[in-house]
Order: C-alpha cells, then structure tokens, then sequence
C-alpha cells in the first residue's frame, strides 16, 4: 500500500512537474523572439545609425530581435563575403544589404520580394532603383540608398585664392596646384586602391572625357583615345602635377574622408555620406566645405559632368527560416521616416522619392537638393552577373598604371583584352 501510496504520489508529483514545465514553455513560446541576422557595414555614421534603427523596430516588434553581423569598408571585401554565405545555402544572414551592382550575381540566392509589396508601395521608390534590383523579372532587391559621385571642395580656401570651383579637370589640377603648395596640404584625394571604389572613380574620369568601357551593347570599346586620356589624367594629378599624393593608390572613401576632414586637402571625390561628418563639432572643416558636381573632361566630343551611381540594396536569403519578420524590417528600414533619419545622420540618400521634399532632410544635407540632378543623371554601372570580374579587370589595371607595374598604354590594351577574352569577344 504504502508503496502504492508513494508510487501514486511520485505520480501526481510528475505530472504536476510536467504541467508546470508545459505552462512555462507555452508562456516562454508565446513571448518567444524571432531572431534575425542583419549583415552591416560601417562606413561613416551608418553603423550607428543603423543601430538606432534596429533599436526602435525591436521595441515595436518585441517578437522579432535583429542581431547586425559586422560586414568590412570596401565592398568588394563584402561582396566575397557574401558569396561565401550565400553560396553555403545556410538560412543566415536573413537580410543582406546589397551594393547597387550585387543584384545579378546575387539574383539566385535571393527571395522574389514582388509578392510582399504592393504596386503603390513599390512606386515610392525611384523607379531606376527598382529596375536596378529586378533581374530575370524578379524584384531580388529594394533599394536603400542611393549613392552619386560628387565632388567636396574647401570654400573657404577656393575664396581666399580668388577661385571658383573648378568646371574641368584641368582647372581643378591649377586650383589644386596653386592652393596645396601655398597652403601646405594635399590637393585632391581620391580612391585610387585595387577595388571597386577605384571603378567608380576611373569611370567618372572616363565618361567624363567621352570615353567608355563597354558599349550600349555591351561590346569593349576600351581601347581608344578617351580611355587613355582619362588614365594619364589621374596619373599626372599624382606623378606630374602632384596633387594627389603616392598614397592615394591605397586609399578607399575613409581614408580620403578623414585627410580632407582634417583640413589637408583642397579637393575631395567622394559620396555625400561625408556630410554630416564634415559638418560635425570635430570636423576641422565645419563650415568650409562646398559640394559641385565632378569636372568633366576636355578636348573630345561628348565630354560631359560624370557621376558614377551607386547605392545599397536590402535583400532577403533565399534561404532565411524568417522572410517575413526579415520583410517587417525592410519596409521598417525603407518607411519615408527612417529614410529621413538615415538621410540626415548618415548623410545617405533616400531611395524613396518623397524623403527628398522633407525640409529637415534638405536643411541637414543641402546638396540632396542642389545636386539632386546629379543624382538623377548619375550613370550606372554595367548590370551583369559577372560583374565582379569585369570591375576588377579594371581596377587591377588601373592600379597598375597608377603605381607604375605598366604603363598607361600597356593598362588599357590589357584591359581590352582581357575584358574581351572574358566577355568571348
Ligand atoms: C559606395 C557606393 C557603391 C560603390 C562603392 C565603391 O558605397 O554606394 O555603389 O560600389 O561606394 O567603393
């Protein structure tokens, strides 16, 4: 009996325990979060300000908690990274921010968002964006931000010289020239390292001469007097006429930032995420700065201001266990209200339409409205899943040139030809 007894109490004890411990989980379960895994870069302001972001979006959605995975500057360093990722078919990261060029290569791996977002939703974004980010006639991307080529000109040394910002790049190599020896400081900086961001500057030189790479039809057309033109430009701003110093061959936007923002340059190329930071308490340059479209070439027909496009997309693995909290945080990321907080502490501008009628945006960062033709005439990259080899094909070469491996003439005709064996032509 007494056996029994204890039996039936050990039994009334366990099932007590197991009510109790299914109470708990029920509980647990039903405040259970989600968790997702964002990938996040941290040039300039945006890793703080994404940080705030992802802050509001978990308090308003205590269901879901966004972990960031730190991503490095250059985008050529993430976009390897992201092949690594991607090409693993793990359900992490969730949602992946994106360089406008990434699309295509990425296009596989990634969710079709058309389902998730309503024609009128999808109209709020600038509609080359939108194209930018659907490949094969899937929307594998929504636009972020959007990114313009500008140039950054001290205002307070280009008045006490008697100079107007510089219209053509010959001008800005005698602004340069004549304010850097008086002044004791650097004349341009730019991106001149072995990486994508050298793609974009080396594009602006050339379209900026008239020149291209590949054609409208996507045949090489490199190899011709624009192309050279425009090489031998940046190789005299750092060889013949010392503006740019040795080192601009290794640098990437940061780097670049931090000398014009410490006072020891004249001109900067760059994007407009160098605003609030150049605008900051601790900038040497508060209130100095000016912003101008880039200089275009001389002496052919067809030369032209240049910006080269740019901007970052959020996508969503294909492979995610969570595509609808990680489209929660993408509408949440693209709303026209964080658009306009991002746009003023990170200087990165909207990709939304409206964000840019916003005073508080406009007041902020002026050039949203000053150079936002600039923005709409900025000329894109060409959109192919092999990208990635055509931009370092490139790179690689006009690094080359720059730190003398080959010479101008032996740059480009590598270039041509190994962008045609690429490309089967
Ligand atoms: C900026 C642009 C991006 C470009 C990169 C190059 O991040 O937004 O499109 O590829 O710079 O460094």
């Amino acid at each position: 009996m007494a056996n029994l007894e204890d039996k039936g109490g050990i039994f009334v004890k366990r099932s007590i325990f197991l009510a109790i411990t299914l109470m708990i989980a029920l509980v647990i379960s039903s405040f259970a979060t989600v968790t997702i895994v964002m990938t996040a870069g941290a040039v300039g302001a945006e890793l703080q300000v994404l940080q705030t972001q992802i802050k509001e979006f978990m308090q308003q959605n205590p269901d879901i908690k966004v972990v960031l995975m730190p991503m490095p500057n250059s985008t050529t360093d993430r976009y390897n990274l992201d092949v690594t990722y991607l090409s693993a078919q793990m359900p992490v990261p969730d949602v992946l921010f994106l360089d406008t060029i990434d699309p295509p290569a990425f296009a596989d791996f990634l969710v079709n968002l058309k389902p998730y977002f309503t024609d009128q939703e999808l109209s709020q974004f600038f509609q080359g964006a939108i194209d930018n980010d659907t490949y094969n006639g899937r929307l594998v991307a929504i636009p972020w931000f959007v990114d313009a080529g500008i140039l950054y000109y001290r205002a307070d040394l280009l008045q006490k010289y008697g100079f107007q910002p510089p219209k053509t790049w010959d001008q800005l190599i005698e602004e340069a020239q004549y304010i850097s020896q008086r002044e004791h400081i650097q004349g341009f900086v730019w991106q001149g390292a072995a990486y994508e961001g050298l793609t974009c500057d080396f594009m602006e030189f050339v379209h900026s001469y008239g020149g291209n790479i590949l054609d409208e039809n996507g045949k090489v057309v490199s190899d011709s007097p624009q192309v050279k033109t425009a090489l031998q430009t940046m190789y005299d701003m750092i060889y013949k006429y010392k503006i740019s110093p040795v080192g601009v061959t290794t640098y990437q936007e940061e780097d670049a930032r931090h000398i014009f923002q410490n006072g020891d340059a004249v001109f900067m190329r760059n994007w407009p995420y160098c605003w609030p930071l150049l605008q900051a308490t601790d900038s040497a340059v508060r209130g100095k700065v000016g912003v101008e479209v880039l200089p275009e070439g001389t002496g052919f027909p067809g030369v032209h201001h240049s910006a080269t496009l740019g901007g970052w997309e959020l996508a969503i693995n294909k492979y995610s266990e969570h595509i609808p909290e990680a489209v929660k945080l993408i509408k949440f990321l693209t709303s026209p209200q964080q658009e306009a907080y991002k746009a003023i502490n990170a200087g990165q501008a909207p990709s939304v339409l409206s964000v840019y009628n916003d005073p508080a945006v406009i007041k902020a960062v002026p050039l949203f409205k000053s150079l936002y033709n600039v923005f709409m005439n900025a000329e894109p990259r060409p959109k192919s899943p092999i990208y990635a080899q055509i931009s370092q094909i490139i790179y690689d070469n006009v690094n080359a040139a720059l730190t003398k491996q080959e010479t101008v003439d032996q740059a480009i005709s590598r270039m041509t030809s190994q962008l045609k064996q690429l490309l089967g032509q």
